[in-house]
């Protein structure tokens, strides 16, 4: 990548002025005197459009420049990277897969001496670029891969691991080893090298299988940004080994819920209370969910359980501080086919949970438009019979 080229006055100016420009217009018809650089700008143009939401002081810093457009995809966002410093801190840090290094920036607040290891040159040259120009003196950048800076890493670190999917096709799915670099392999180095190991996942890996296959989990973090989930953290502790099971901590970030935190032995070893929908339905946040919290949280919070597989609770009492949405039940046994009686102003919003229809597909055959106060909900009751409640949020 033309570094040199990317930090001219009129080259900074030309990529701010075409922020909304057609990039393939500009692509097959560039001006001449940018033509022989013409890729370099469409990256910039659609990176800068990724950041604008994701990474809003990134954008508004017209020092930096952007790496390209899949690293502002697969980097963490300012919620998460300040989550993640929270978690560890110590003298030196080592992240193995730095890529556009909003981790590595994150973290680098919490060690005296942090190292960035990025295999791709590109990527490399952007980040030791932007460190100067965020004037951070305690970070080094390395152009090697994971496998050989740790094998050659010869003191005692922390690390982190955000490893990247070798197919995106494969975007449904998600392994260690279809990672790269893969951790598993990593372990033994770990084994010798490591106080502890921070590793980022995406969010549909499989929670136990991972906890299987890593060793000496001390926690697992599901967090997620207003109720979705975005990454999976396992932390592995050599300081401390123990035989105690991992404790799963799930968060919303962005909310004012509070985490909730349980051991899967504790999860096992209860059962749920059913009930048909009383006065009050709750519906747990996405990181309890993912976690599988599903008899925990009824029992946590004295609640019933509608089903086995339908993970929405309820009480006649209203519940101070649960994490997640709470309604307040209007009218139940919906009858679909007089919904204009229940929603006359056509007006409402759909939710479902274990029901045999879509949320989308219900509107268009109940012509019903989302908005207003209201919600439309639909779940399979405890004798598995599929039936909607009117709800408002409290
Ligand atoms: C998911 S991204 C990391 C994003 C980063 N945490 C951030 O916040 O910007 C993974 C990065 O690891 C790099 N990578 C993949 N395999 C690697 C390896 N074996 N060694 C070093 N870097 C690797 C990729 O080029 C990519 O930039």
């Amino acid at each position: 990548m033309d570094l040199s080229f990317l930090k001219q006055s009129e080259v900074k100016a030309f990529i701010k002025a075409n922020e909304q420009t057609d990039v393939q217009k500009l692509l097959l018809n560039p001006p001449t005197e940018f033509k022989n650089h013409i890729g370099l700008i469409a990256d910039q143009i659609l990176s800068r459009r990724k950041a604008k939401s994701k990474l809003p002081e990134w954008y508004a810093n017209h020092d930096l420049i952007m790496p390209p457009p899949l690293s502002l995809e697969q980097c963490s966002s300012p919620a998460t990277g300040t989550y993640k410093s929270n978690i560890f801190s110590g003298e030196t840090l080592v992240d193995l897969t730095g890529g556009m290094g909003i981790d590595t920036l994150y973290l680098s607040d919490q060690f005296k001496e942090v190292h960035h290891v990025e295999r791709n040159h590109q990527i490399h040259e952007v980040f030791v670029h932007n460190l100067q120009a965020l004037q951070k003196t305690n970070v080094q950048a390395h152009h090697t891969n994971a496998e050989d800076f740790l094998g050659q890493f010869d003191q005692k670190a922390y690390f982190f691991i955000d490893p990247a999917r070798r197919s995106e096709s494969k975007s449904r799915v998600f392994l260690f080893e279809d990672c790269s670099p893969n951790v598993i392999e990593l372990l033994p180095l770990f084994h010798q090298k490591a106080e502890k190991v921070l590793i980022k996942a995406a969010p549909m890996i499989d929670v136990s299988l991972a906890i299987s296959q890593l060793e000496n989990v001390s926690e697992v973090h599901v967090v997620s940004v207003r109720n979705e989930v975005k990454e999976v953290l396992f932390l592995l502790d050599y300081q401390n080994q123990t035989d105690n099971e991992p404790m799963i901590k799930c968060i919303n970030l962005d909310t004012d819920q509070s985490e909730f935190c349980f051991l899967t032995s504790e999860e096992k070893s209860i059962k749920s209370e059913y009930s048909e929908m009383k006065n009050y339905l709750f519906d747990p946040n996405a990181s309890i969910l993912k976690a599988g919290a599903f008899k925990l949280t009824g029992n946590r919070y004295q609640l019933n359980k509608i089903a086995v597989n339908t993970h929405f609770y309820t009480s006649e009492q209203f519940r101070e501080n649960f994490p997640g949405r709470v309604f307040e039940i209007i009218e139940k046994d919906i009858n679909k086919k007089n919904i204009s009686k229940s929603v006359p102003n056509g007006k409402v919003n759909v939710l479902t949970k274990n029901y045999p229809q879509k949320p989308d597909e219900i509107k268009k055959k109940l012509k019903v438009k989302d908005g207003g106060e209201l919600y439309l909900i639909g779940f399979k009751d405890h004798v598995n019979k599929p039936q909607f409640v009117l709800a408002k949020r409290v």
